[in-house]
């Protein structure tokens, strides 16, 4: 199929055209039709999300969804770090204050936050840096437990390269994590297509966050690898899922139940779960 017929990215450009201020609005209708279309995928509210999410890996929350989105909010070095890097010409500037944006991306708090706080994985890895608006949210949970390595994947975007509308130079990919956090971040320069197998291959990964190259070929490649290489329970998430239908493929095919929220369909997450007979041959690497 082109990739231009492919259905979510039909959504996706209709919820682009539409009016800038309602673009909100049209996500949950958008969700109910996705949920519908596809039938392994749930779309929830955001403290449903988690809650569901925790309720699947048979763990009781130690706290609610709210105790971590404010924890993000009071933190004072990820919202000085973001302004000083507006103030520097660095990023457009999106929000007026720090609260505003962690309420705008409250999945995000979910997917990048709080299941992190929670579950305190040891090794995580993600594709696709850029400035690092996620990933400091990733390495920030990292520090407060006290435990954990980001591995993060990237190529630094050129603007009209990969897709990319913007330039980060070498030595600013990761810029939003702040200095005192990065003990729990390692940055791997190249390309996702060497380095992820390499280095899904080499450590027992816990999560794994897609956010590199949107195409069908390289999200089903990134979603397969994480698949075959990472243990069962392994949390995949991926950022813009309605690029195309690649994501709904892959959790499709492998009979996984995809999750997301009603405030924003364009982000997934499912667990990495296999059948009795694979557990029985067993699914580590010889
Ligand atoms: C959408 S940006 C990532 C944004 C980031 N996750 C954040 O939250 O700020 C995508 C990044 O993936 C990089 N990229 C694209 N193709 C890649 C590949 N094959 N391997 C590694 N990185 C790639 C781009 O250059 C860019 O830096």
């Amino acid at each position: 199929m082109d990739q231009m017929e492919d259905l979510p990215r039909g959504i996706l450009k209709a919820i682009q055209v539409g009016k800038k201020n309602s673009k909100k609005i049209w996500f949950e209708p958008v969700s109910y039709f996705l949920k519908k279309k596809f039938r392994e995928m749930q779309y929830l509210s955001e403290d449903e999300l988690f809650l569901s999410l925790c309720k699947k890996k048979k763990h009781d929350p130690s706290h609610p969804l709210e105790f971590y989105v404010n924890e993000l909010k009071e933190n004072q070095e990820l919202s000085d770090l973001y302004f000083r890097v507006v103030d520097q010409g660095k990023m457009p500037r999106k929000y007026q204050n720090h609260d505003e944006r962690v309420e705008a991306v409250r999945v995000n708090v979910v997917l990048f936050y709080a299941l992190i706080r929670e579950f305190k994985p040891e090794v995580l890895i993600e594709t696709g840096t850029a400035h690092g608006s996620m990933t400091s949210w990733i390495v920030t949970a990292l520090y407060k437990n006290q435990k954990g390595m980001l591995h993060s994947i990237d190529l630094p975007p050129v603007d009209g390269e990969l897709t990319m509308g913007m330039t980060v130079l070498p030595e600013d990919v990761g810029m939003l994590i702040p200095a005192v956090y990065r003990n729990h971040w390692t940055l791997h320069p190249g390309d996702a297509k060497v380095l992820l197998p390499r280095l899904m291959s080499e450590f027992s990964v816990d999560y794994f966050f897609h956010d590199s190259l949107h195409t069908r070929t390289h999200m089903l490649f990134e979603y397969n690898v994480a698949r075959c290489l990472m243990q069962p329970g392994a949390f995949i998430v991926s950022d813009d899922i309605l690029w195309n239908s690649s994501f709904f493929d892959f959790i499709r095919s492998h009979r996984l139940q995809g999750f997301g929220a009603f405030s924003n369909p364009n982000v997934g997450i499912t667990l990495n779960e296999f059948d009795q007979y694979e557990l029985g041959i067993g699914t580590y690497i010889r």
